[in-house]
């Protein structure tokens, strides 16, 4: 999963999500549409030399392209490995308001064992951790950390590695102080339960957010200090024996999601692997592109393919923002 110069695709969009996403770019919210949409990104020519992995969401990963090829075959046929979001979202928690719980534990056997027959070699869970005056509170995360831990021994008794995933939400007004504080702690707590409940750290990977301001806060932060912030936070708290951490992009634009990846990556070597698995930051310029349609159908796959090799420069520590022009 983890290889240099490759990152993991996040295309894993519940049903909801991939609508909202969809109509925004004015196209209809149909089962057909959001096949279409999925096979414009994993039929895109060159994709395999930027991308290890895809995560793809339970509809998506029983689609075909129009031939008849299974989605999972399409990209395991190019060396891209498939993985799956087997989280069923979150709910409300009322007696800590503004924090959630993530559901989807119970029959996750049996379905990590259905996903691993139609070629799942990963699969991801997604915890949310809000920044707020009053939140997160330390029960909540201490929560949210057993249900990943369980989760993540469920995945490896079925010989699927677990991307555990607590995302510290950027929303608010926070600085990044509050976001280091809060992701250290976060991280600090997840590791911990999970060492606890005996989950093998050297086949989890995790997925985390970089550690910036709300993006509400007056002063948002530059890249070099987000280098900083990030890297101090996960070295705080992320085990040195984990095989690798991919960053999301939590709600960043594309560029910036592109230029602080490259500022951490510039930093040299860490105890671990570190590449991006972004799914906004790479995908919105891609359905902006593509609109629905097929005229436009090979410019979004060039973009696509732009919006990766950007990012795996990043990842390399490559990247600079005069690349940006080779598109157009
Ligand atoms: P974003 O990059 O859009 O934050 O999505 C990544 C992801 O997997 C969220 O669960």
């Amino acid at each position: 999963m983890m290889q240099k110069g490759k990152g993991i695709l996040a295309a894993d969009e519940s049903v909801s999500t991939m609508n909202e996403r969809l109509a925004a770019v004015l196209v209809d919210e149909t089962a057909e549409m959001r096949r279409v949409y999925r096979q414009v990104l994993f039929t895109a020519p060159g994709i395999e030399k930027y991308l290890s992995g895809v995560i793809f969401y339970d509809a998506s990963m029983r689609n075909s392209t129009d031939d008849g090829v299974p989605f999972p075959d399409v990209l395991a046929s190019r060396g891209i490995m498939p993985g799956i979001k087997v989280d069923k979202g979150t709910v409300d928690i009322p007696e800590f308001p503004g924090e959630k719980a993530t559901q989807g534990l119970d029959d996750l056997d049996e379905r990590m064992w259905e996903y691993a027959n139609l070629g799942a070699y990963f699969a991801k869970w997604r915890a949310v951790v809000p920044i707020s005056s009053t939140t997160p509170s330390e029960a909540v995360m201490v929560m949210n950390a057993m249900i990943l831990a369980r989760y993540a021994s469920i995945c490896q008794q079925e010989g699927i590695v677990p991307m555990v995933e607590p995302e510290v939400l950027m929303h608010g007004d926070h600085d990044v102080n509050r976001s280091e504080e809060v992701t250290t702690r976060a991280l600090q707590i997840l590791f911990a339960t999970l060492r606890e409940y005996k989950v093998d750290l050297k086949a989890v990977v995790l997925k985390t957010s970089m550690v910036l301001a709300g993006d509400g806060a007056k002063r948002q932060t530059p890249p070099e200090e987000v280098a900083d912030a990030t890297l101090r936070t996960l070295r705080m708290a992320v085990p040195y024996d984990i095989p690798g951490i991919v960053f999301l992009s939590g709600g960043q634009t594309p560029i910036r999601a592109t230029e602080n990846l490259q500022a951490v990556a510039s930093r040299g070597a860490q105890p671990w692997p570190i590449t991006f698995s972004y799914s906004r930051a790479i995908e919105e310029p891609v359905l902006a592109t593509w609109k629905g349609k097929q005229e436009n159908v090979a410019q979004a796959q060039k973009v696509l393919l732009h919006r990766l090799k950007m990012n795996s420069l990043a990842s390399l520590g490559k990247y600079e923002s005069k690349m940006e022009k080779e598109l157009s």
